[in-house]
């Protein structure tokens, strides 16, 4: 994997000076250790995914989109509303993601403040572009004008849906708060469309774990691990580069990695740079287990007995 000191000094100096994630009340004399850590979202719709991620303390923030309100059983816009609304309600003052639905730039801004008004933690999620592909009568432009409007109004933004290094710069222009790099989906797309039989550097994955066509070793297995880091799979480069260029510009837009496959993109993102990982709810319930921990804690209780009367 990326190794910590490959990793260019002024991104950790920009890591520095990012605000304070695990905030130490006044007077309390254990300091938090990890007051800097990144933060860790659940991407999900799915209230009964939320709450026991927030319970245990996992999470500090949601991400939502439409195909996620829509998987969590919303049948209308009226009732996607109600979901979010009780969302933003349960994570105050933690940041959640709202996307627009609207596809013209008024209708967006007034769609975006109906929205901004659920919550001072509401982040509106604008699509960075694809205007054209959904209505080809579109300006391409809108998505970057309805972040610039809503920075204009105060109102916090994530651009989603970025793909490359000039989109995710273009948003931090337009004022966007968080920028979503979706790195799984150019892993998905680079996997479909790449040569798999040319050598490793093309194929996403390690290109004898996908002959062996093991479907978890796959997963597991990308590119950048399987490489000892000496490559990087296209997402995690996504992130790294936007991570660097921000560092070197000097700003403060968050990176939010986005749309995970499995549990080696979490410190591989990490070690990248990003600021904030979001995370599918299942994934992260289950991503910190280990069978060596299970094994560990069955030894340890059976070796407890010993000191029962
Ligand atoms: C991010 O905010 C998106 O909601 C999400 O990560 C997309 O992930 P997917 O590619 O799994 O749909």
């Amino acid at each position: 994997m990326l190794k910590p000191d490959q990793i260019p000094a002024h991104i950790g100096a920009r890591r520095a000076s990012m605000p304070i994630n695990n905030v130490t009340k006044e007077g309390k004399a254990l300091k938090h250790p990890a007051a800097k850590a990144p933060k860790i979202f659940a991407d999900t719709g799915t209230i009964a995914e939320i709450r026991p991620l927030w319970e245990a303390g996992i999470i500090n923030g949601v991400t939502t989109n439409p195909t996620l309100m829509k998987r969590a059983g919303a049948t209308s816009w009226g009732m996607a509303k109600e979901m979010m609304q009780e969302i933003v309600s349960l994570m105050a003052p933690h940041p959640v993601s709202l996307e627009l639905t609207e596809l013209e730039a008024d209708k967006m801004i007034i769609q975006a403040e109906e929205l901004a008004s659920f919550g001072d933690n509401v982040v509106i999620k604008v699509p960075v572009g694809g205007y054209e592909a959904a209505n080809p009568n579109s300006d391409r432009h809108t998505g970057l004008k309805v972040l610039h409007a809503l920075w204009q109004r105060d109102i916090q933004t994530n651009a989603t849906l970025i793909f490359n290094t000039t989109q995710a710069l273009f948003a931090a222009q337009a004022g966007a708060s968080y920028v979503s790099p979706f790195l799984g989906r150019l892993a998905d797309y680079m996997y479909k469309n790449d040569q798999v039989e040319m050598p490793a550097g093309n194929a996403l994955y390690y290109l004898e774990d996908h002959k062996g066509g093991k479907e978890n070793s796959r997963q597991h297995n990308t590119a950048y691990v399987a490489a000892s880091g000496n490559r990087m799979d296209a997402g995690i480069r996504l992130i790294h580069e936007i991570a660097v260029v921000f560092a070197n510009y000097d700003i403060t837009t968050e990176v939010l990695a986005a749309s995970f496959r499995n549990g080696v993109q979490i410190p591989e993102c990490l070690l990248c740079g990003a600021d904030i990982l979001t995370i599918p709810a299942p994934l992260l319930m289950g991503v910190a287990d280990h069978p060596l921990t299970d094994d560990g804690m069955k030894a340890f209780i059976e070796d407890s007995k010993a000191f029962e009367s």
